[in-house]
């Protein structure tokens, strides 16, 4: 259930939830360990004892991460099940979920306790201002949203032929269109690319798609392909 991925990176597979229109999405969370031995979660899953369990073998999580507006689910229960541990959340977060206990919001630069291991880039977009991270010692680059290729038969009926013209469903990661129309400014997302693509990464982690363990610079900049001027 929480399985290594890279060195120092496990994912653990959640269950599936309800987006918009309908449409219901599988969920996936990243667990890196860092070297201060505390956790990081990214994109958190819902608890269940199993799930606690497996993460509290590797570690105490110290930080959990909302790496953009619409996966913040799961924080609160999280948090209430490690206290302490601080919620680290992408811009947009705290206006959809004035409930949650923000510690602070993340920026365009990572913070100092996590920067040595883990950099990361702030994507601005309409429907969702995306964080996307890099871990260091997997050289593993994780995308959210901005970034999905859930199998073609996940979605069936109209959903189907809205998933396949969305580019949400196919065989290699691609910018879903309704994320391409939401870069108002697109010199700086070519700037945030270029940022990601200076990352020597090799795994690619995606919250709907599946997992690469080599080639992810070369899958990141065929996503992005669209966007050269
Ligand atoms: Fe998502």
């Amino acid at each position: 259930m929480t399985d290594p991925f890279g060195p120092e990176l496990w994912v653990t597979e959640g269950g599936d939830v309800a987006g918009m229109a309908g449409f219901v999405f599988p969920t996936r969370m990243v667990v890196i360990r860092l070297a201060s031995g505390g956790l990081m979660l990214w994109s958190p899953v819902a608890l269940t004892d199993q799930v606690r369990e497996a993460v509290a073998a590797l570690g105490t999580p110290r930080f959990i991460l909302a790496p953009n507006a619409l996966h913040h689910l799961h924080v609160a229960d999280w948090q209430a099940a490690f206290p302490g541990v601080e919620v680290h959340a992408a811009p947009g977060v705290s206006a959809r979920r004035p409930d949650l206990d923000i510690s602070a919001e993340l920026e365009a630069t990572p913070d100092p306790r996590w920067a040595q291991e883990v950099d990361q880039v702030l994507m601005e977009n309409r429907i969702a201002t995306e964080v996307v991270f890099f871990h260091r010692p997997s050289a593993t680059v994780i995308f959210t949203d901005l970034l999905q290729n859930m199998a073609p038969g996940r979605f069936t009926g109209w959903r189907g032929v809205v998933a396949r013209l969305d580019r949400m469903v196919g065989p290699k990661p691609a910018v879903p269109r309704k994320f391409r129309m939401g870069f108002r400014d697109r010199a700086a997302a070519r700037d945030g690319v270029r940022q990601i693509l200076d990352w020597p990464a090799q795994r690619l982690l995606l919250a709907h798609g599946t997992p690469l363990r080599e080639g992810a610079q070369a899958a990141v900049e065929n996503a992005f392909g669209w966007l050269r001027p």
